[in-house]
């Protein structure tokens, strides 16, 4: 068993240092038995070589998240557990929502901030962002903040301003500590469910750029350590192509991540 538990370890990226994060993030998609069922398979999918290779988290909706856990906990797989939005207080009469302290006692580690349908359709501003990445850190989790600019902003040249201005909201008043335990998602809104993904030179240079901003606020050990994703519409053909960048230390998957095994050949890619 501890032979096993050895050949399966996370291994960081050797020529960064930082371990690799791909992300499962299913929307409003996939009931609990669903969601099991898909699980149970991806599972089967993968090899121990994968889960060396990268830490895999899976977002399904809220409803999930007990059942997940359980499938987890009972089969000893190791998958990350991650939810796809929480509430900025911890209780209160805030109807409909859930709060971080109620995510992490499912065993939630991660959970996707700011994500840019909260920000359009439910009006989530910066300030909540921030906030929302306060919590996730005051309860022991990892956010995932969401950054990345609209089709209007990319064509009047404004991607870099809209990026430094997110994460800056989003990050600057943490402290060094929780800052470079930071994973910032890289996704191009005009890039989402489009199936148009980002040319990897662009995902090169957001990632550039979200690295930048931390390296101002913190220096460049902080920045060095902080993770970056991309994600918009990555599939198993495109996946490796963002994967291989300096910047990039994992995906954030959609639409591609609910068929299990177009997931796998992602992680697997
Ligand atoms: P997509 O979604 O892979 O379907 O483009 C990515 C995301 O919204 O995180």
């Amino acid at each position: 068993m501890d032979k096993v538990k050895h050949d399966m370890e996370l291994r960081p990226n050797p020529r960064t240092g930082r371990y690799r994060l791909i992300s499962a993030n299913w929307k409003m998609n996939l009931n609990h038995l669903e969601a099991i069922q898909a699980t149970q398979k991806l599972s089967f999918l993968l090899r121990p070589a994968d889960y060396s290779y990268a830490e895999i988290s899976i977002h399904p909706p809220f409803t999930d998240l007990r059942p997940l856990q359980l499938l987890i906990d009972s089969d000893r797989m190791r998958f990350s557990l991650g939810a796809q939005n929480c509430h900025f207080e911890p209780s209160g009469a805030f109807t409909g929502e859930i709060s971080a302290p109620m995510l992490a006692k499912l065993n939630v580690s991660h959970v996707v901030v700011g994500h840019s349908e909260r920000r359009q359709y439910f009006f989530e501003t910066d300030e909540i962002v921030r906030a929302k990445v306060e919590a996730v850190f005051r309860s022991q989790m990892t956010p995932i903040i969401c950054v990345g600019e609209s089709l209007e902003e990319r064509e009047q040249g404004q991607t870099e301003a809209k990026l430094r201005s997110q994460v800056e909201s989003a990050v600057s008043f943490l402290a060094p500590e929780l800052a470079e335990r930071c994973v910032v998602a890289y996704e191009p809104i005009w890039a989402i469910g489009s199936g148009v993904s980002a040319k990897p030179d662009d995902a090169q240079h957001g990632a550039m750029t979200i690295r930048s901003v931390f390296e101002s606020l913190w220096g460049r050990e902080v920045a060095g350590k902080v993770r970056i994703q991309y994600g918009g519409s990555v599939n198993p053909t495109n996946a490796a192509d963002f994967m291989h960048l300096e910047d990039i230390d994992g995906l954030l998957v959609g639409s591609a991540a609910l068929d299990p095994e177009s997931f796998a050949r992602i992680i697997q890619a």
